[in-house]
């Protein structure tokens, strides 16, 4: 059973913090991505739970026990990293067996063994007689699991381990990772700045910014109810709108658009991110949030009684399965994702409406979420009574 706590975390390098009182529990077995832009700290928290750097302060427990300034290869922690880290002049085998061996704690025979386990997990057979420079970079990223594999950790520490491949490669090994992790289900701690790899990896993820998480959940209500602007700009691609606007006897009102904000009290990200004292009727300054796939572009027939928005196309991006305009609304830019083959094209005025469900509105000066309209449609009747206003 290996839960991992971070209390009160903090790693300084001179002036620069570069990991900021992180407190985080990770479950045992546990699957948990931190994701966040380069330089944000996610490395150095990885290297601190690996025992590779010290701590500045704060305290580190694996399944119950005080790791704190316990060396690295007390911690049977595993890690994997970008560049693989093989050594050039052993074959695969040798690379996978190098650590076992040189700590003296195995046999020969268990060590055979857990390279043959190892092999077929990971489908690397062919790989164990050659050495590094005859190995494609999917190769490699293989047999450094396999040396990862076969330690048994209580932990796997997994450092951006898929960035080398290319794109294609990427999506298979990253199906290959899940499919390793509920075999194994070894806590995992896996670290990446991409935000697609986050969400499709992670059980939770931990969204990280200046050395600070800004919020830690599943992918979905990560997505669903960011708890401020960075995550809301960070998860989602291409990134939710953000839009200036006046609340106003709850409606959000824009130089170009008034829209009424459904009554938020009962969404889930009540409880979940504190954002449940629903300040909708104050009035002041906001930013509006929508993302690109929940606008759409508006159409007399089936639009019931929504507010519908004038936006000016200034470019049309088709990416085959959608099409993406990149439009002003007044004088916010705006991006739009519309069905693909749709007939629009630059220097049009399009007529766009959107899902009221999906409204988020950030306090202007922190960027703290104070509003999600939630995932449940307010009923017709509310929303024509509010429109009709
Ligand atoms: N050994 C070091 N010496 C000085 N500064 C460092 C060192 N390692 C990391 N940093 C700084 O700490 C911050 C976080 O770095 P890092 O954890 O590598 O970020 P990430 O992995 O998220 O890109 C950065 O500002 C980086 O320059
Ligand atoms: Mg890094």
């Amino acid at each position: 059973m290996t839960t991992v706590t971070l209390q009160n975390l903090q790693k300084s390098f001179g002036d620069v913090v570069a990991v900021n009182s992180i407190d985080l529990e990770i479950e045992d077995g546990e699957f948990l991505v931190v994701v966040g832009p380069s330089g944000c700290g996610k490395s150095t928290t990885l290297r601190l739970l690996a025992g590779l750097e010290p701590t500045t302060d704060g305290r580190i427990e694996m399944g119950n026990r005080d790791v704190t300034g316990v060396e690295p290869k007390n911690r049977n922690v595993a890690m994997v990293f970008q560049n693989y880290a093989l050594y050039p002049h052993m074959t695969g085998r040798r690379n996978i067996t190098f650590g076992m061996k040189s700590s003296g704690d195995f046999s020969d025979a268990e060590i055979e063994s857990r390279v043959e386990d190892a092999a077929e997990t990971l489908d690397i057979e062919d790989l164990l007689d050659r050495k590094p420079e005859a190995m494609s970079g999917g190769e490699r990223q293989r047999v450094a699991l396999g040396r990862a594999i076969v330690r048994d950790p209580d932990v796997f520490l997994m450092d951006e381990p898929l960035s080398n491949l290319d794109a294609k490669l990427r999506i298979q090994m990253r199906a290959e990772l899940a499919r390793l992790h509920s075999a194994l289900e070894t806590t995992t701690v896996y670290v990446t700045h991409d935000q697609t790899e986050a969400m499709t990896l992670g059980e939770r993820v931990v969204v990280m910014n200046d050395g600070q998480i800004m919020q830690v959940d599943e992918p979905q209500v990560l997505y669903d109810f960011p708890a401020n602007r960075f995550v809301a700009e960070f998860i989602g691609d291409p990134a939710m709108n953000m839009i200036p606007v006046d609340i106003e006897n709850g409606h959000a009102v824009h130089d170009a658009f008034t829209l009424p904000l459904p009554s938020g009290d009962d969404s889930p990200s009540t409880e979940r991110n504190g954002a449940g004292d629903t300040r909708i009727s104050d009035a002041r300054h906001a930013i509006l949030g929508i993302r690109p796939e929940d606008f759409r572009l508006s159409d007399v027939q089936t639009d019931d009684g929504l507010p519908t928005i004038d936006a000016e196309v200034n470019v049309r991006e088709p990416l085959g399965d959608s099409l993406l305009l990149h439009c002003s609304i007044g004088a916010t830019a705006c991006n739009i994702q519309a069905e693909p083959r749709t007939e629009v094209h630059a220097g049009d005025t399009v007529s766009v409406t959107y899902d009221p469900a999906r409204l988020h509105l950030f306090e202007d000066k922190t960027g703290e979420a104070f509003y999600h309209s939630g995932l449940h449609l307010p009923s017709d009747e509310q929303v024509v009574s509010q429109v009709s206003k």
